[in-house]
C-alpha cells in the first residue's frame, strides 16, 4: 500500500487516505493550506513518525504556496512563521522536526532565491523524501526479516506499517520482510488504546495483504506471553535517542519489560533519520499530551463519568536494555547502543 499519501499535481495538493475513519470507510482528505496541514497532523488524519514527516515535507511547499497566493510583501516572514506552525504540529516524533529543518536547510542554500524558484526546489526534496522513505522501508524488511523464524508469532504494538510511512511499514515492514523471505508466520496486533491503531490500522493492512493477524486487547499481553504464544515482538519509534532509547506509542514500554521477563526477543524498527542524536536519552523526549476526549469517548459515546479526568500521554521511551537490536535501512544495530549507534553514523 503505497496510495494513502499522494501529491497531486492536478490540484496541486497533498490527497491522505483518512485513518481516522479506518477500517470501516475509506475517505479522502485534501491538504492544501498550512492549516490543513497542522490539522491533518494534529488530528491524526495522517499518522505514524515517517508518514508524518513526509507529510510536513509537502506542507513545507504547500506553506511556500499559500504565501504565493497571499502576495504579501514580506513573504519571507510570513513563510518563516508557517513552517514554525508546521514544525510544533506535534512533538514527539523527530520525523517532523526533521522534515522541516530539511526545507529550511535547502532554502538556506538557495541563498537569495524567488519564491517560485524555492517551491519547485521544495517539491522536488519532497518527492525524493516520500520516494526514498518506501526504499528504506524495504531495506529494513531485507535486514529484518531474517530475525523472524519459520512458524513466530510475531507481537506488535501500534501501527509501524505502511500507514505510518510511505509504504511497506517498520515493523511491518520486518514483517513483511520474513514472509516475503517465504516464511509462514502470524502477527499479534495489540489494539493500542485509545486511538486504535492496531485494531483499526495494522489488523486492516495485514488483513488486506493476506498476513494472518490476530487482535488482543493490550491488557491480554503478558498472558499471551506467559502462554508461549509470542516468538518475537517488533515495533516501530518516533524517536530513538543518542543511547538506544526507544520512544514510540503508549504501551510499548510495558511490551518490553513483559518481553524481557518471558525471555522474548524485543526488536524496534526504523528508519536511521528516526535516530535523534542530539537528545542523549528517552526521558528527555517531549511525550506528546493528547485531547482528553480520546479517552473519555469511544466515537461519539462517553465511557468516563462527567467530570473525571484522564491521563491520555500518547507515547513513552523504552529503556535500551529492554531492546535486542535496532533495524534500520541500513543493517541490525545491536548494544552497547552509545557506541554502535555513534558507528552506523560515521
Ligand atoms: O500517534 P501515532 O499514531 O502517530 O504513533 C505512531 C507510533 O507510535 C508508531 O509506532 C511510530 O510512529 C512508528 S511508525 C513507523
Amino acid at each position: 500500500m503505497t496510495d494513502h499519501i499522494q501529491f497531486s499535481p492536478e490540484k496541486d495538493c497533498l490527497v491522505l487516505l483518512d485513518q481516522r475513519y479506518l477500517p470501516n470507510r475509506e475517505d479522502w482528505f485534501d491538504v492544501i493550506t498550512t492549516d490543513d496541514v497542522c490539522y491533518a497532523l494534529v488530528t491524526m488524519v495522517v499518522r505514524g513518525a515517517p508518514a508524518i514527516g513526509v507529510t510536513a515535507a509537502y506542507g513545507c511547499y504547500l506553506a511556500g504556496r499559500e504565501v504565493q497566493k497571499d502576495g504579501a510583501a514580506d513573504w519571507k516572514a510570513e513563510l518563516d512563521a508557517k513552517l514554525t506552525q508546521i514544525h510544533d504540529a506535534r512533538p514527539t516524533a523527530v520525523n517532523l522536526r526533521w522534515a522541516v529543518r530539511e526545507m529550511r536547510r535547502i532554502w538556506a542554500e538557495a541563498g537569495d532565491v524567488s519564491l517560485e524558484a524555492l517551491l519547485a526546489i521544495w517539491l522536488i526534496r519532497a518527492k525524493e523524501i516520500h520516494v526514498g522513505d518506501i526504499e528504506m522501508c524495504e531495506l529494513i524488511g531485507t535486514f529484518g526479516g531474517p530475525l523472524i523464524d519459520e512458524g513466530d508469532t510475531v507481537m506488535t504494538h501500534c501501527n509501524a506499517g505502511a500507514l505510518a510511512t510511505a509504504g511497506y511499514g517498520t515493523a511491518l515492514g520486518v514483517i513483511r520482510g520474513a514472509v516475503d523471505q517465504g516464511k509462514k508466520i502470524q502477527v499479534i496486533a495489540n489494539e493500542t488504546r485509545p486511538f486504535l491503531q492496531g485494531a483499526r490500522l495494522t489488523a486492516y493492512e495485514l488483513h488486506k495483504d493476506g498476513i494472518p493477524v490476530k487482535v488482543a486487547c493490550d491488557n491480554a499481553c503478558a498472558l499471551l506471553m506467559k502462554q508461549g504464544m509470542v516468538q518475537k515482538v517488533v515495533v516501530g519509534a518516533d524517536r530513538i535517542t543518542a543511547n538506544g532509547d526507544a520512544v514510540n506509542k503508549i504501551g510499548t514500554y510495558g511490551v518490553a519489560l513483559l518481553a524481557k521477563h518471558f525471555g522474548i526477543p524485543f526488536y524496534v524498527a526504523a528508519p536511521l533519520y528516526t535516530i535523534d542524536l542530539e537528545t542523549a536519552c528517552g526521558d528527555d523526549v517531549p511525550i506528546e499530551d493528547r485531547t482528553p476526549r480520546e479517552v473519555t469517548h469511544i466515537g461519539d459515546h462517553q465511557i468516563t463519568p462527567d467530570g473525571v479526568e484522564v491521563y491520555n500521554l500518547a507515547f513513552d521511551p523504552t529503556p535500551n536494555e529492554l531492546i535486542a537490536g535496532i533495524v534500520t535501512e541500513k543493517g541490525v544495530i545491536y548494544p552497547p547502543y552509545k557506541e554502535n549507534i555513534a558507528k552506523m553514523f560515521e
